[in-house]
């Protein structure tokens, strides 16, 4: 933690960073590495179960205690990221704590479960709202700030494996998760002319949220405190302006999810209009990367 009077550099000095979701879990490993490199740190989380149904202000403050403690500067938030409201609240609260802001990680979430033939119109909505709108909200108006304050800034948004590959199960966190893959491409588009990177992780890590499953028992490799270094680079002066990219973290190894566009084939006959057998047999040279 950079203590007041440390030399040291940090390589968020001085930023003013909104983490929403930082009450536990990775977000919490972003919040303690983003103040240890110097950031002032908005540390907001609902405090809800990891449904997301309920609310407690103890996680947020925890971590704020955690960092203030430490050296460090921090205020604690717990808006949800979820609705207009929540979102305008969460930067109205960073503005009035330190003046300005600079960087916004989107790490929210919540989980509801069920599979494709029995999901329904709640469960649906429930995590489309907490991750898809959270993170367009939360960014929006992170941005319009930005641009008020002359332009210049990162986001960095939390997608998943199950959003760039899909996953048994969840059919609406992966379409939330896939979903905020597009968004970030569109807004790193749109938002270069404001000098704002905007880029995505694609963690996995043993939480609340993932701990149950078969995978992590019995493993201690896979931490979010090997996902947050990711975060701080994309966060900070050493990402330059790389924007649109999906960092995959896992334990001691990084990798980054790109869709493929194939080079194609092209009909040179009948006005160019393929016929559905045509398709058929030429299916394999379609797909070849
Ligand atoms: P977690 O459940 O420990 O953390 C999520 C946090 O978000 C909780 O503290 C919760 O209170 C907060 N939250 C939920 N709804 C909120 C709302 N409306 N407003 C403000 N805060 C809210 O889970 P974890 O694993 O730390 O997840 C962090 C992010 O990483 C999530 O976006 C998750 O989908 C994503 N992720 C995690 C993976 C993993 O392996 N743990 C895999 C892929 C993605």
């Amino acid at each position: 933690m950079a203590l007041d009077g440390d030399l040291a550099m940090g390589l968020l000095d001085g930023k003013v960073a909104i983490i929403t979701g930082a009450g536990g879990g990775i977000g919490r490993a972003h919040a303690l590495a983003f103040a240890r490199e110097g950031a002032k740190i908005v540390v907001n989380d609902l405090g809800g179960s990891r449904e997301g149904s309920g609310s407690d202000a103890s996680p947020a403050k925890k971590v704020a205690d955690e960092i203030r403690a430490a050296g460090g500067t921090a205020i604690e938030n717990h808006d949800s990221v979820a609705t207009a409201e929540g979102a305008g609240s969460l930067v109205s609260a960073a503005v009035a704590a330190f003046g300005r802001v600079d960087l916004l990680v989107n790490n929210a979430g919540i989980l509801r479960d069920k599979s494709f033939l029995k999901m329904d119109e709640a469960l649906w909505d429930a995590v489309i709202a907490v991750h898809l709108k959270g993170t367009f909200l939360c960014s929006q108006v992170f941005a319009r700030q930005l641009v008020a304050q002359g332009g210049g800034g990162r986001i960095v948004n939390t997608t998943s494996v199950s959003g760039m590959l899909g996953n048994f199960g969840q059919a609406n966190y992966s379409a939330a998760k896939a979903g905020i893959y597009g968004l970030t491409r569109t807004m790193s588009i749109e938002l270069q002319k404001h000098r704002i990177t905007v880029n995505a992780i694609a963690p996995i890590a043993k939480t609340r949220m993932t701990e149950d499953l078969p995978m992590f028992q019995g493993v201690d490799t896979l931490t979010a405190e090997h996902i947050a270094p990711a975060v701080v680079f994309l966060a900070s002066d050493l990402c330059g302006d790389r924007t649109g990219y999906v960092l995959a973290v896992a334990g001691a190894r990084l990798y980054a999810f790109k869709v493929v566009e194939t080079p194609g084939r092209f009909k040179e006959t009948d006005n160019g209009v393929w016929k559905p057998q045509e398709i058929a047999e030429s299916w394999d040279a379609i797909i070849k990367a």
